[in-house]
């Protein structure tokens, strides 16, 4: 199958930090489609050779185990062409469709990895062009506006010009193994179904932690902070996937029209609960593994004086039938005390105890772990008869004992990345993993409550020392329904 990828925002960080790294890994696993181009769009002047020389020098920076060797990049640079654009500008986009058309391929793919400002103008110029017809596809990447109504707008201008099948909104987190097999773990399997539900889950807990700062991101991170960073996208899509019903068959709309279900179930936010179950911190100076490093107002490109929150923690209700009354905990924040994003699906604690526990918290005997990163797999937690049999007061003491499978132990290391996968999916025209336009309205209703309050509320965020998991505020709060994160139980 010919398909043409062009890359608008050729030269920027996402183009070869991700996107290139992913093309060539699945052009070294040989499930790139053959007769395939990929065309870099930037306002820089560079020849076609002058691209390929610039994407190669990209990939020192890049993991070892993904960088080609000499003769592999001179065979993946082959595929790569450069066209100079000023994307506000038709005039390039009839050059862009005079390139297109030397060579029609069976799939377009318009990847937009540009500043989000950019989004409408370049599917505008797409449409206006003709470069809008049933073989084209647009990827978009987030973030996809900053609240309910630039999102809406950004949605609206899109769909006025492709159909709903055309448009791929990223998010990369659905692109992970790890979030594959917890969509596997849950339809795949008839083992944990009857379990999940209110009656035997006391509480889930979605954790994604990350060392890293905002790096080289301050200016653009600062205009957005971590719950339009990682909640409203990733955390949220993480909730659905747990929480939602099994859908009908595999198709796309099935899935997310399940997924719509979780987002609207969602429990609205109160005065009350706004106060007591939204937490933001923001980091200050600490130590991570070892190294002093910066507090957040000290990055580069950030406000000295900056109110953004670098970490959000959030207590929600799924409420339905099957979720009624059960807390989901949401936590994501940077420069914690470890990377690590996991689920964990805490059962609810023995009805009678002819046992005594070692656990402090019963609520966490029998808890079933999804690693998502950077550990991949499942662990099942349960309580034994170990080898000490100590007895206190006449009853017999329990051990915590636990199942461990590991994914990539069991699979290797072929598996295929989240860019990949999704970037195969593109040009497969797959939207499995891509977020139809009322989910992400959905998701962006339900945050736009917090986003307001934190504006209104003059206290702002909470610090947190670096490498630390965050302020105490969110250990009160999950400590106030007798529960506690993992780490602290
Ligand atoms: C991105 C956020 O969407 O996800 C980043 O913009 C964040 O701030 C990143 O660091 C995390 O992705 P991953 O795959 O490293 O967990």
């Amino acid at each position: 199958m010919s398909f043409d990828l062009i890359l608008f925002g050729g030269t920027g960080d996402l183009a070869w930090r991700k996107i290139m790294p992913a093309l060539f890994q699945a052009f070294r696993h040989g499930s790139l489609p053959s007769g395939g181009r990929i065309i870099g769009v930037a306002r820089d002047d560079l020849s076609d050779d002058q691209y390929r020389e610039l994407i190669k020098a990209r990939f020192d920076h890049v993991d070892l185990a993904k960088r080609p060797s000499e003769e592999e990049f001179s065979r993946f640079a082959a595929l790569l062409g450069y066209l100079r654009m000023d994307l506000s500008n038709p005039t390039d986009y009839a050059a862009l469709a005079a390139k297109l058309q030397q060579r029609p391929a069976e799939v377009v793919v318009m990847y937009v990895a540009t500043a989000p400002g950019l989004f409408t103008t370049v599917c505008e110029q797409i449409a206006a062009a003709g470069l809008n017809g049933p073989q084209t596809r647009v990827v978009l990447e987030k973030p996809l506006g900053h609240d309910l109504a630039s999102n809406r707008a950004i949605n609206q201008t899109v769909r006025s010009v492709l159909t709903e099948q055309q448009i791929f909104r990223i998010d990369h987190y659905l692109g992970k193994p790890s979030v594959q097999n917890l969509f596997a773990m849950r339809f795949g399997n008839s083992l944990f179904e009857p379990l999940w539900r209110r009656e035997t889950i006391a509480n889930i807990q979605i954790t994604i932690a990350e060392e890293l700062g905002v790096e080289k991101r301050g200016a653009f991170y600062d205009s957005t902070g971590a719950l339009r960073d990682m909640v409203q996208n990733h955390a949220l899509q993480l909730l659905c996937a747990i929480g939602m019903e099994p859908p009908i068959n595999a198709h796309a709309d099935a899935i997310r029209d399940e997924k719509l279900k979780v987002l609207r179930s969602l429990k609205p936010w109160t005065p009350e609960s706004l106060s007591q179950h939204a937490i933001r911190g923001q980091y200050a100076a600490g130590t991570i593994d070892g190294e002093a490093v910066p507090a957040y107002r000290d990055e580069k490109g950030v406000n000295p004086a900056s109110r953004t929150e670098t970490f959000v923690a959030l207590r929600t209700e799924i409420a339905n039938w099957r979720w009624a009354g059960v807390p989901f905990y949401i936590r994501t924040g940077k420069r914690l005390a470890g990377r690590d994003a996991h689920i964990e699906v805490n059962f609810r604690p023995a009805p009678h105890a002819i046992y005594q526990s070692p656990l402090a918290n019963s609520s966490v005997a029998n808890r079933l772990v999804i690693n998502l990163q950077p550990k991949d797999g499942l662990e099942l937690h349960l309580l034994a008869q170990g080898a000490d049999q100590r007895h206190r007061a006449g009853t017999p003491t329990l051990a915590p004992v636990q199942l461990d499978l590991d994914f990539d132990k069991r699979f290797g290391s072929g598996r295929v990345g989240a860019y990949e996968r999704l970037l195969l999916d593109v040009i497969g025209g797959r939207l499995n993993l891509f977020v139809r336009s009322d989910e992400q309205e959905e998701a962006w209703r339900w945050v736009e409550p917090i986003l307001d309050a934190w504006s209104n509320d003059s206290a702002g965020p909470r610090p947190y020392a670096a490498g630390t998991w965050g302020p105490s505020a969110a250990s009160a709060m999950i400590a106030r329904d007798g529960y506690c994160w993992s780490e602290e139980c």
